[in-house]
């Protein structure tokens, strides 16, 4: 069939659905709306079999629903309408949530349902949900809604005479007067509407008697004082007094024009000597637990952006893992939202010197992943349960073994951003997908599905759909492993692959050479970074799609038939006699 994507943005969702639409050998193409005239130039070029609205934050036009059939993808369940659906579902405490695929017609959201899943509605921010739960039910939504298409019998009811047990109802468009809240409220229910504006609009709150816009709250009950105060400050997060207890706010926007999000005590960098620091909270962006011999590191970095700090404080939180006598494997669990997204943007924006800063947040990741590769006494496993982009990808193929949660968007590409890419992605790419493949995904920009990517050998195995049930998998994995009679020889022959590679090429020269670029990139500013990065920062960036998504990518998948990896040295690996293509943790 002939897909037109009619979207506000090529976000993590419209990805997630042109990936699975494409998989299934549909022709999809993607159109942005920003004005009519383009929308309706697009559906005459392309002359679409349907019309799809992963994203839509406008109304399709009735020039084009009119002549063509047009799904929209909406968050909420059978009934629902309105733009704030999801901050609603929050706000009200549902239990249940759920995506309706609707039919576009006059009134906004009150078309004929093709297809609905609900999902239980956890707690967490509104980004999150819509990221993993959302972007699941859609996904199955969506497809149903094609089979439906295409059986040529359906008629779609509407949504009175849809039998759904439960039914929403019209909802405005939320603002700041619904989110509102004092100090003097509960934890809970303070929690609640900053999660339910997370990532936008944020909350309005007042601190030292200054307004700025709130995100990325975690509750605390250990630490408690006068509501409205700071009590307390841990990795750029502060801690404010509440009426029962006190609450974690990591991200702060001023109010102020130009504005960005940024860690909390960024913004409010007058106070840095004054809020006291504490370690025994809580809240942790960075976790280990011990189980048996293996350590379980988590680092849920807001939105999945690794400033120096953090990466400093990853790479010694692991280096600790690894001092522990008893941990033979280190599973690199990520964070709940996303696995990584490389390097902090808006700390680098936020800079005095954004170039320095740049600079000394890729060596920072540069730092830490070499840590990881360099890991030859442990086994190591990138375990993805949210998306990962750019040097976020580098960092998780650094392990021995990649997993990921099934329908996760993978972007393991810089170009965008005007970077060439360091977190040594030249050693790490090719040698999991060959050099070609790997010229090709730094290139062309596209985003991968986790199906597609196990195939090609970019990750090991996908598995589960929410968090929950992927990481029982992760963890009977790693059992298996640490289990296996035979891990001393597996440690030993990753040991003697590592050495092969580096007297192949060792890893400084690697970096040396990203690097070379990168310093242009930052310092020269050959490829437009500054401008990409402040306009990525600042939304004001037309998204850039890369042309014709379809014969692009299929120009990669068509050759994917297991080309194995090529190394010029040709020695056998000491233990199992197998030849060097082969990567350790295929050995399994
Ligand atoms: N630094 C700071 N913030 C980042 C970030 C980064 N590296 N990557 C993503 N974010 C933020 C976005 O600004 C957005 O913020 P908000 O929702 O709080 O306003 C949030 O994370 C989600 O990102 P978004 O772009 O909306 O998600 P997506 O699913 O549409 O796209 C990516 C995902 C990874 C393709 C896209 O975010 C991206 O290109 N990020 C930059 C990656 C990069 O170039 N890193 C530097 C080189 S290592």
């Amino acid at each position: 069939m002939k897909i037109l994507f009619l979207t506000t943005a090529f976000n993590g969702m419209a990805q997630r659905l042109w990936l699975e639409l494409d998989r299934l050998n549909h022709l999809v193409a993607v159109q942005t709306d920003e004005s009519v005239e383009e929308m309706e130039r697009a559906v005459e070029d392309f002359q679409p079999d349907l019309i799809v609205a992963p994203y839509l934050k406008s109304k399709i036009p009735k020039s084009i629903w009119k002549k063509h059939l047009c799904l929209i993808v909406h968050p909420g369940i059978v009934g629902d309408r309105g733009a704030s659906s999801l901050e609603w579902a929050i706000l009200r405490g549902e239990e249940e949530w759920g995506v309706t695929i609707l039919q576009a017609v006059e009134k906004m959201d009150a078309g004929p349902v093709w297809a609905c899943r609900t999902f239980p509605l956890r707690a967490v921010s509104k980004a999150e949900i819509y990221r993993c739960e959302v972007t699941q039910a859609a996904t199955a939504a969506l497809l149903d809604a094609l089979q439906k298409l295409e059986s040529g019998t359906f008629r779609p009811l509407s949504a009175n005479e849809f039998p759904a047990a439960r039914k929403g109802k019209w909802n405005p468009k939320i603002r700041q007067k619904d989110l509102a809240f004092s100090w003097e409220d509960r934890t809970e229910d303070i929690y609640t509407k900053i999660r339910a504006a997370d990532s936008a609009p944020g909350v309005l709150v007042q601190l030292n008697d200054k307004s700025y816009l709130a995100y990325g709250a975690q509750k605390e009950h250990s630490l408690k004082g006068k509501p409205g105060e700071i009590l307390a400050q841990k990795d750029l997060a502060i801690c404010v007094a509440t009426a029962d207890a006190a609450i974690w706010i990591r991200q702060l926007k001023s109010t102020e024009e130009q504005a960005i999000k940024l860690p909390a005590m960024l913004v409010l960098k007058e106070l840095r000597e004054r809020i006291p620091g504490v370690e025994e909270v809580s809240y942790r962006e960075i976790d280990c637990r011990i189980e048996g011999e293996i350590a379980y590191l988590s680092f849920d970095f807001y939105n999945g952006a690794m400033s120096t700090g953090q990466c400093e404080r990853l790479r010694h939180a692991f280096t600790q893992a690894k001092q522990n006598e008893k941990v033979k494997i280190i599973v690199l669990t990520g964070g709940r939202d996303f696995w990584s997204n490389g390097i902090h943007l808006n700390c680098i924006e936020a800079a005095e010197n954004p170039a320095d800063e740049s600079w000394a947040n890729i060596q920072a990741m540069d730092d830490l992943i070499l840590e990881i590769i360099q890991s030859t006494d442990h086994y190591i496993i990138s375990a993805l349960r949210g998306n990962a982009g750019a040097g976020g990808v580098a960092l998780a193929l650094a392990a021995d073994k990649v997993l990921a949660r099934k329908g996760i968007v993978i972007n393991p590409h810089t170009k965008n951003m005007g970077l060439y890419g360091s977190e040594y992605w030249t050693y790490l790419l090719p040698k999991r997908i060959g050099k070609e493949k790997a010229l090709q995904f730094t290139e062309e920009c596209l985003p991968w599905g986790t199906e597609i990517a196990k195939e090609i050998g970019l990750i090991d195995d996908c598995y589960g759909q929410t968090p929950e049930e992927f990481l029982t998998f992760v963890k009977q994995e790693a059992q298996k492993i640490a289990g296996l009679s035979w891990f001393d020889k597996l440690i030993k022959a990753k040991k003697f692959q590592r050495l092969r590679d580096e007297r192949y090429k060792p890893l400084a020269k690697y970096r040396e050479e990203e690097l070379r670029e990168m310093h242009r990139n930052f310092y020269e500013n050959n490829r437009g970074y500054h401008e990409k990065r402040r306009a990525f920062v600042h939304k004001t960036a037309q998204i850039h799609l890369p042309e014709n998504l379809y014969s692009k990518r299929r120009s990669i998948y068509r050759k994917r038939k297991w080309e194995s990896v090529q190394y010029e040295e040709q020695s056998p690996c000491p233990d199992c006699s197998a030849r060097p293509e082969h990567k350790t943790s295929k050995h399994l």
